[in-house]
């Protein structure tokens, strides 16, 4: 039993008392204490239908790295969600079934029908705070998930890798019947019957409804909150180089917490910023609805999870600054999307070779290198933790 896990109990029974003594049950949802510029370090607070313990988020952690969760028994979640990359793949665009190696090295071995995904990998480091607002309140049974949006919830959003082609699902079965297939495996195999069985109270308890319980409940400790700008924070006023003082103002000056705003850098909504397509792909990527609006994305832990955007068309943080610079024209940098239709608080924004890099070093302020690293190195399915990776 990885020892971060067993730590997790105790913190647990800490943040259960504080939960208790901060929020009022308004009909379900659970709402965190509220803090004002910082978050409390720590493991998120759980949706109220599924408390964090001990035992699930060893459930969760155990199907996180375990590749029989794909279809070909070779793509994890931890495969394309690696703590080696802050818990994306550094890719600009995920590969999934039938590919070989992970982080920058991970690469088809040879010509097949399994295609690129079409967005560039999210970190899930501090994912449980999706939706935070200012005051840093949030509510874990609506928390946006994804560059669009499109689901509610770190438990909804498990069984969507599953069930996508590209991800995890391969050719191994159709979407129909993903994850009954996925159940019959798991209920097949004795381990996952007793872990299951301790986390849920019953041997009948491997259902596709607990597998996104599982998993959410150990995504739930995977938070990296103690940059040095929560130190500046709380009153270490040391930790800030002058450049990175200078960053900080800048980022005030130039409008970037219209957006980038609250504890997470993020206010959650969709944005059309006209990001350039990835020439990779067939396509160009809509976004929500249509509108080439996506969500603003947290700053937090930015400097380790390159490359950037929706895409990942931008492989460094200079080379965001400097699409923010030309966006501020104003002109559109996606043909596809009418200058008309960009979010007119983009037009202010012009920055100068030097306000990029003291916006970059307030950005590497927001990184905090102290986060769970545990490899497994057992799955209950004995194939191997993290998938076909070499
Ligand atoms: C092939 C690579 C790949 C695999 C495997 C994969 N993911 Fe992802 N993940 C992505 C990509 C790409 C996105 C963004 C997709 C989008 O926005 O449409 C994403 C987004 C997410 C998000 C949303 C984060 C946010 O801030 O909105 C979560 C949570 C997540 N993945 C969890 C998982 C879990 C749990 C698994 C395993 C069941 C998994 N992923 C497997 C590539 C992958
Ligand atoms: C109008 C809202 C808005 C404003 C203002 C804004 N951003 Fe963004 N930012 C976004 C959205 C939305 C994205 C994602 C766009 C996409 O992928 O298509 C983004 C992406 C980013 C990224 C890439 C993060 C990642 O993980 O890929 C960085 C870095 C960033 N913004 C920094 C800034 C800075 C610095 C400023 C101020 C100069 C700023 N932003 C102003 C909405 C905004």
């Amino acid at each position: 039993m990885p020892k971060n896990l067993v730590a997790l109990l105790t913190i647990l029974v800490f943040f259960a008392v504080v939960i208790e003594a901060c929020t009022k049950d308004d009909g379900g949802n659970n709402i965190a204490p509220v803090v004002s510029q910082s978050v409390q370090t720590g493991t998120a607070s759980p949706a109220v239908s599924n408390p964090i313990t001990n035992d699930t988020a060893i459930v969760g952690q155990a199907l996180f790295w375990d590749p029989i969760l794909s279809g070909g028994k070779d793509v994890a979640c931890a495969t394309c969600h690696h703590p080696n990359n802050a818990y994306t793949d550094g890719l600009d665009l995920s590969l999934g079934p039938n590919a070989v190696g992970y982080g920058y090295n991970r690469r088809f071995l040879k010509p097949n029908d399994v295609t690129v995904t079409k967005r560039n990998t999210q970190t899930i480091l501090n994912a449980a705070f999706n939706g935070m607002d200012v005051g840093g309140k949030y509510v874990s049974s609506t928390a946006p998930m994804f560059w669009d949006s499109r689901t509610q919830s770190l438990e909804k959003q498990a069984a969507s890798p599953m069930m996508t082609f590209e991800e995890m699902r391969g050719h191994a079965f159709s979407e129909a019947v993903t994850l009954d297939s996925l159940v019959a495996r798991l209920t097949n195999i004795p381990e996952y019957r007793q872990l299951f069985k301790t986390a849920f109270g019953s041997p009948q308890a491997i259902t596709a409804v607990n597998i996104g319980k599982a998993i959410a409940a150990f995504e739930r400790t995977l938070v990296a909150m103690n940059a040095p700008y929560d130190r500046y924070q709380k009153g270490n006023k040391t930790v800030f180089t002058d450049g990175q003082l200078k960053g900080m103002q800048l980022f005030k000056d130039e409008g970037c917490p219209i957006c980038h705003s609250g504890p997470m850098f993020s206010d959650y909504q969709l944005h059309v910023l006209s990001v350039p397509d990835n020439s990779q792909l067939t396509s160009s990527d809509a976004g929500a609805g249509g509108t080439y609006a996506f969500r603003t994305p947290s700053l937090r832990n930015v400097e380790l999870t390159a490359p950037y955007m929706h895409n990942g068309v931008f492989q460094t943080l200079k080379q965001v600054m400097k699409f923010y610079d030309d966006i501020g024209e104003p002109i559109s940098q996606n043909p596809h999307v009418p200058v008309q239709q960009l979010d007119p608080k983009l037009q202010r924004i012009a920055l100068g070779a030097v306000e990029q890099d003291q916006l970059i070093s307030f950005l590497n302020a927001l990184t905090d290198p102290d986060f769970d690293k545990t490899v497994p190195v057992h799955v209950p399915s004995g194939l191997k933790p993290g998938g076909n990776i070499r």
